[in-house]
């Protein structure tokens, strides 16, 4: 379950919104921002994924205010985000020729790298690592942030930490009204889940986080892609060990269920109010639903909105419907089974 959000009264900023919109916006629509990153300030801006909470990369004082605003566990480090291959050649050293055909296909976009790093970012991001975890953002207001600011930009998701990570700037003031001076709103974010994050550094290339760049389109372009254990991928990602994503309300996600009857049969014997979302389009359920898209793309660009609904509306838990790990299917199978409080199977007859 969700963390107490009475954590959330660490009230420090009048926390002002400056809309921009994404499509057409000047470079001075952005300068308070620039200017705050400048100072060494931690402001949130919209990615393609989900908002980030950014600061100055080699700033250790502002990472520092990163980790105080989220709550973040203090050994996770974080993603860092750059304009292009050169700003990234400053952050890392002995990049493989396979890094660079994965940016010469995937950036700017949705795809993190980790790597060797330089001594160019500060040790607050990496967290003793000697790796650094890297993308190029293709989200114009990121883009030209980066670009202002002629700095990298350390960025986590925008959420207190654990909670599920912001699509709009609503959901970056539920979590962090009074905990920093300025959100970018840039409206709905397109991909709606995190980046994919790719280990370089090991002997074959290994899928850390399943996210906006799917397994089937790496492979093209990387076929010794590894898909391992999680036990695996926790040894070498520290977020990855983190509860994450989870409403405050239970969440019990549904698996190996055949169709909409047997999960009606099983829901109705449930005494407390709850809701159902369901993630089959053809189904047709007996009980209060709502429907997470019509399309794998759909169900990931809307699936973070929808775990907040959970919060917002009046039940008292919640059932998840699985989605196939194909595709899109693979990054919202991982989010939603780290949501859920449980998952549950049809008796056995
Ligand atoms: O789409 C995204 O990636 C968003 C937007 C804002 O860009 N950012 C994001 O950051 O999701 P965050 O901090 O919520 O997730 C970063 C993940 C964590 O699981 C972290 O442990 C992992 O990347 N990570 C960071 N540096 C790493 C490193 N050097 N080696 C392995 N994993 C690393
Ligand atoms: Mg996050």
């Amino acid at each position: 379950m969700g963390q107490d959000l009475t954590r959330n009264k660490l009230k420090k900023y009048l926390t002002k919104r400056i809309v921009v919109d994404p499509s057409s916006f000047k470079k001075e629509d952005l300068q308070e921002a620039v200017d705050l990153i400048r100072m060494g300030e931690v402001i949130a801006f919209p990615t393609e994924t989900v908002y980030g909470l950014g600061a100055d990369a080699t700033n250790s004082a502002a990472i520092d205010k990163i980790y105080e605003a989220k709550n973040r566990p203090s050994d996770n480090p974080l993603i860092v985000h750059v304009a292009d291959s050169r700003m990234l050649e400053k952050c890392v050293i002995d990049v493989p020729q396979t890094a660079y055909a994965l940016i010469k296909e995937f950036w700017p976009g949705p795809l993190t790298l980790v790597l060797k790093r330089s001594g160019y970012i500060s040790e607050k991001v990496t967290k003793g690592m000697e790796t650094v975890a890297i993308r190029s953002p293709s989200h114009p207001i990121a883009q030209k942030l980066i670009e202002l600011c002629q700095k990298p930009i350390a960025a986590p998701s925008a959420n207190l930490s654990g909670r599920p990570s912001p699509t709009e700037a609503t959901h970056v003031l539920e979590d962090l009204d009074g905990r920093i001076p300025l959100v970018i709103d840039g409206g709905k974010t397109t991909v709606g889940l995190e980046s994919t994050v790719i280990s370089m550094v090991t002997e074959t290339p290994i899928l850390l986080r399943p996210g906006g760049i799917t397994k089937e389109q790496l492979l093209k372009v990387l076929p010794d892609l590894e898909v391992t254990r999680d036990e695996t991928i926790q040894k070498l990602s520290p977020g990855t060990r983190y509860p994450h994503y989870a409403p405050n309300k239970e969440l019990v996600l549904l698996i190996e269920f055949d169709n909409a009857r047997q999960i009606d049969e099983v829901l109705k014997k449930e005494s407390r109010p709850f809701l159902l979302l369901c993630a089959n389009p053809s189904h047709r359920h007996t009980v209060q639903t709502v429907l997470l898209g019509n399309s794998l793309a759909e169900i990931q660009r809307n699936l973070f909105n929808n775990l907040r609904k959970i919060d917002h509306l009046p039940v008292e838990k919640a059932f998840v419907e699985e989605v196939d790990q194909t595709n899109e299917g693979l990054a919202i199978m991982n989010r939603l089974r780290k949501a859920a409080s449980r998952t549950l199977k049809p008796a056995v007859k």
